[in-house]
């Protein structure tokens, strides 16, 4: 990437935030905060299409901000705000959609997953990568961080900017590149499958030492005894420990386990305390953002009005291009 790109991207506040969105989102976003011009968002309007829960929404959005902070986001650096603080974004959308092809929305894999999984066929859940589209499209986003799972949506974006680019004029819209988290490995849940909120079987990044050590324990494993050597393939135990030690401290534990004389127990305790020690200054610095409410509320504001400005330029001269002024 080249150093000052406009980099973009949006988390949905639709729960706690866990190691997975941890690992496979926030951390490498953090990161880029660098290298580039970051501007990052809470999708609030996003969440909306699962969501249908004012005081939720609400409590999500803020606590998303407050990780976000926690995890080293630096509103010096970048720009942090609510989507739904630049409602411009949707009349963006509006003029995205008039040149959207039905089809296009059709094949979102997305879509036709969250219809699959019960989720209702609503207007909103259908249109929800044109509204993307208008997030990236919006603020002139050079570069766009995302999950394997949002690469179409990014496919979506760049043919309608190309589309409205054809229809009034070459650089009226910037195309995004995407940048997909390849080596991201998929973090495991507590059952061995993918961690997520829709399988129940997440770690979460904050919470109360008790119950998080107790989900900790809680970790499906198989049932060799004791003394006989562990199976390294497929252990979760390992996987999850290899996201918090360093070489050497996961290099003991594969060994531990070829030996064996170590139950599970003895593996998910090791884990249970690299996690906490991980996360132990992320957690002092929650304490302190959460007993100064002022500070978030400043940062968002702040970060609405910089991520306005930005976008103020853009629809403007998409409206004059559409004859809309
Ligand atoms: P969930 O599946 O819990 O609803 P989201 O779909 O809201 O999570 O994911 C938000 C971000 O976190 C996405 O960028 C996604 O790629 C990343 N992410 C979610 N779960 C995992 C996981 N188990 N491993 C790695 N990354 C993940
Ligand atoms: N759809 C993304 C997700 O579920 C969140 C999102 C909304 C987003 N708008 C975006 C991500 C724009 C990147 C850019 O993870």
């Amino acid at each position: 990437m080249v150093i000052g790109m406009r980099i973009l991207t949006g988390l949905q506040p639709s729960g706690k935030l866990h190691i997975g969105n941890y690992f496979g989102a926030m951390e490498p976003a953090i990161r880029l905060q660098q290298k580039g011009n970051a501007y990052y968002f809470i999708a609030n309007y996003h969440a909306m299409t699962s969501l249908h829960d004012g005081a939720a929404l609400r409590e999500n959005t803020r606590e998303l901000a407050i990780d976000f902070l926690a995890c080293g986001l630096d509103p010096e650096k970048a720009v942090i705000f609510r989507q739904s603080d630049v409602p411009e974004v949707n009349e963006l959308a509006w003029i995205l959609s008039t040149v959207c092809p039905m089809g296009l929305l059709e094949r979102c894999h997305s879509y036709k997953d969250k219809v699959a999984k019960g989720i209702s066929a609503n207007h909103a859940l259908f249109a929800y990568p044109v509204l993307m589209a208008a997030d990236i499209l919006l603020y002139d986003s050079q570069l766009v961080p995302v999950g394997k799972d949002q690469k179409q949506h990014l496919e979506v974006t760049r043919d309608l900017a190309v589309k409205i680019n054809e229809a009034l004029g070459e650089g009226i819209l910037t195309i995004p590149e995407v940048l997909i988290k390849e080596e991201t490995a998929i973090v495991p849940g507590l059952d061995g499958q993918k961690m997520s909120k829709s399988y129940n079987n997440t770690i979460p990044v904050f919470g109360e030492e008790k119950p998080l050590r107790k989900l900790i324990m809680k970790i499906v494993s198989d049932s060799t005894p004791v003394e006989e050597p562990k199976n390294i393939e497929n252990s979760t135990i390992l996987a999850l420990f290899r996201l918090f030690a360093d070489d050497v401290a996961y290099e003991e534990m594969v060994n531990s386990f070829q030996a064996g004389g170590f139950g599970y127990g003895h593996y998910k305790q090791q884990l249970w305390e690299a996690y906490w020690a991980h996360f132990s200054t992320m957690r002092q610095r929650r304490e302190e953002i959460l007993a100064d409410p002022s500070y978030v509320d400043e940062v968002l504001r702040h970060g609405s009005e910089k991520a306005r400005a930005t976008a103020s330029v853009v629809l403007d001269r998409i409206r004059r291009a559409t004859g809309l002024s």
